[in-house]
């Protein structure tokens, strides 16, 4: 039997659908290796209730209807969702762009997501391109008042930056780490020199080794269509499957020799201290709990 869900995982807010997404009639879901039931009441509110192993239905969880999705939690959060502020900015578009399974730790897609370094590689001639291989140096930090990793100063030249992008330019990041699932990024916004867009993965996890993620946008772009941009995105990730579903080991190694890090790394590197210090196990490698 796999390794239960311990406290650290338990206790945050995790997406389980997009809100408009969820149907009438009742649908099985699925988080941190439990079962859950998702359906709407008379009213049209969404209920969540863990469907136990005898197939009695518990009672309904807590939830949160934000950014488009239905958040919910299996165990006792400290605090709510994190800030975003930029998502309530008007002139922003707001693109839910559609929950991809991947079969792969939830936490190796959050690295992903922080590592410049395979942008040639993998999203060539998008994100970047030969012969703009390096990673230029960039800040990380563990920031101890909100208990999030940020990678700040980043940096990397993209042939295609964004759908509204005309040819290439050096794109500026920001990353967040707001939970051990959850992450932003903002980079330079094409349409809007002095502003950033922001771009959103909600991971959530179903079992150690597999999850869904759902990836959520809110840019300044009055020129393209939504369709383009969902699209755009799901591009990039799913080239972004193709690495995370083969690499090994599968589940994220904690320890820091378990794979040697290079400069580029050290977003990864906060990374896995901070889910250390937190205790979370679920998705890694580790063996205690
Ligand atoms: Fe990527």
């Amino acid at each position: 039997m796999a390794r239960p869900a311990e406290k650290a995982s338990l206790d945050q807010w995790y997406v389980i659908d997009a809100e408009a997404d969820i149907p009438a009639e009742p649908r099985p879901n699925r988080l941190l290796g439990r079962d859950l039931i998702v359906a709407r009441d008379a009213d049209g509110t969404v209920i969540v209730r863990e469907k136990r192993d005898d197939g009695a239905l518990g009672e309904p969880l807590p939830t949160i209807v934000r950014w488009g999705y239905i958040w919910t939690t299996l165990g006792k959060p400290e605090r709510g969702l994190f800030e975003l502020p930029e998502a309530d900015e008007p002139d922003r578009r707001h693109v839910v762009c559609g929950a991809v399974a991947v079969n792969a730790s939830g936490l190796r897609i959050i690295e992903n997501f922080l590592d410049m370094a395979h942008f040639p590689f993998v999203h060539t001639d998008i994100l970047g391109a030969e012969p703009n291989t390096e990673v230029h140096h960039y800040t990380t930090e563990i920031r101890r008042d909100v208990d999030e990793v940020w990678a700040t100063n980043c940096e990397f030249f993209q042939p295609q930056a964004a759908l509204s992008a005309e040819g290439g330019i050096m794109t500026q990041y920001m990353y967040r780490v707001m939970a051990p699932f959850q992450t932003l990024l903002y980079k330079t916004c094409p349409a809007a020199a002095n502003r950033w867009d922001v771009i959103c993965l909600f991971v959530q996890p179903l079992d150690h080794d597999r999850c869904r993620a759902h990836p959520v946008m809110f840019i300044i772009d009055d020129e393209s269509t939504l369709t383009s941009m969902v699209h755009f995105q799901q591009l990039i990730f799913l080239q972004d499957r193709i690495i995370l579903e083969n690499q090994r080991p599968r589940l994220l190694p904690l320890e820091p020799r378990a794979e040697i890090p290079t400069r580029a790394d050290i977003s990864s590197v906060a990374y896995r201290r901070w889910l250390k210090e937190k205790g979370v196990t679920f998705g890694t490698a580790e063996r205690a709990a």
